[in-house]
């Protein structure tokens, strides 16, 4: 990794893993690439930054030509929920932009990093410790595209020898960027009202365990994944990786803990509620730890300590508390 493209520079993942890529290996060496053409203003001043919409696959020929790129993290897409307000739109963003990736590391030997999800599985999934490889029959736009997505990425490793590697990311929890319109956002929306002292309405159920992980562990995951050896690694889809798992029910407690005031009530959204349902409660990480070596850093109780710490630095040095 020499000269890095990130797309979708400007989102929940992108905002964190480009600094986090500047810092190891040069800012001038991670081009940061997003939709919209105001980035954070520590985005677009550390480093290069170019406004590309995936979907056109002649610009980003010509980003990858121009940075001479070697590798991709291809971060853009839609989340499930508003996915599902617009399926067309979904499927042309997250796949179309995938193919667009896929055809120019093609041409210009790009080793490609590709995020899936939770969200690749469905209810016909074993959703207790999910295996690595199992039933994926997804009933969201999202996860039929992240299928497919892992489907393509082993499709262009195997015949056309591109080095696509990917992880099957759980629900991601930081402080930095909010997600936008996915189902496991409240788990990140609820932190943002126990900083503020706001009663949380909570859109799913009190039992409704999904699989979750802290942004620090998710961003070492893709580096380290991008890193490994590619000898050893045999799963060219997407790994499993596994850090925590909870319900409602149960994050309202451990922040209660830290926040004695913490109120959460629930009005249950049908839309994100059917979705949650569906999806993996917890995974089976085994592979990832065989072939690269994953570990994972934080459990709840880490995330809540972190998660309430830097929300609270954030609001102070805004003065606002
Ligand atoms: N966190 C995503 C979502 O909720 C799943 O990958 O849409």
């Amino acid at each position: 990794m020499r000269r890095i493209l990130v797309t979708g520079a400007t989102g929940q993942v992108g905002s964190e893993l480009t600094p986090a890529l500047r810092r190891r290996y040069g800012a001038d060496h991670v081009v940061a690439a997003g939709h919209r053409t105001a980035p954070t203003s520590a985005l677009r001043e550390a480093g290069p930054f170019v406004v590309l919409d995936v979907r056109d696959a002649a610009a980003l020929a010509e980003v990858v030509r121009r940075h001479e790129i070697d590798t991709i993290f291809h971060l853009a897409a839609l989340l499930s929920a508003v996915a599902e307000a617009d399926p067309p739109r979904a499927w042309e963003i997250n796949m179309q932009g995938l193919v667009n990736v896929l055809e120019v590391a093609r041409a210009h030997r790009c080793a490609v990093f590709f995020p899936s999800s939770i969200a690749a599985f469905g209810p016909e999934t074993p959703l207790a410790r999910t295996p690595q490889v199992t039933i994926q029959r997804p009933h969201t736009i999202y996860g039929v595209t992240k299928v497919a997505g892992e489907l393509l990425c082993n499709y262009y490793h195997r015949h056309f020898g591109v080095d696509t590697r990917g992880v099957r990311y759980p629900g991601l929890i930081s402080a930095v960027a909010k997600p936008g319109g996915g189902t496991t956002d409240y788990a990140v929306e609820i932190f943002y009202a126990a900083n503020e002292g706001r009663v949380f309405t909570c859109p799913l159920k009190p039992d409704t365990a999904l699989a979750m992980m802290y942004m620090d562990d998710a961003l070492r995951a893709a580096i380290e994944l991008m890193e490994a050896d590619p000898a050893r690694l045999t799963d060219r889809n997407a790994f499993n990786l596994a850090a925590m798992s909870f319900t409602p029910a149960e994050i309202a407690a451990a922040i209660k803990e830290q926040v004695p005031g913490f109120a959460m009530v629930y009005e249950i959204d049908p839309l994100r509620q059917g979705i949650a349902e569906g999806w993996p409660a917890s995974l089976d990480d085994s592979a990832a730890r065989q072939q690269w070596g994953w570990q994972p850093a934080y459990d709840l109780a880490a995330t809540v300590r972190e998660m309430l710490t830097r929300l609270a630095a954030t609001s102070a040095s805004r003065g606002e508390r």
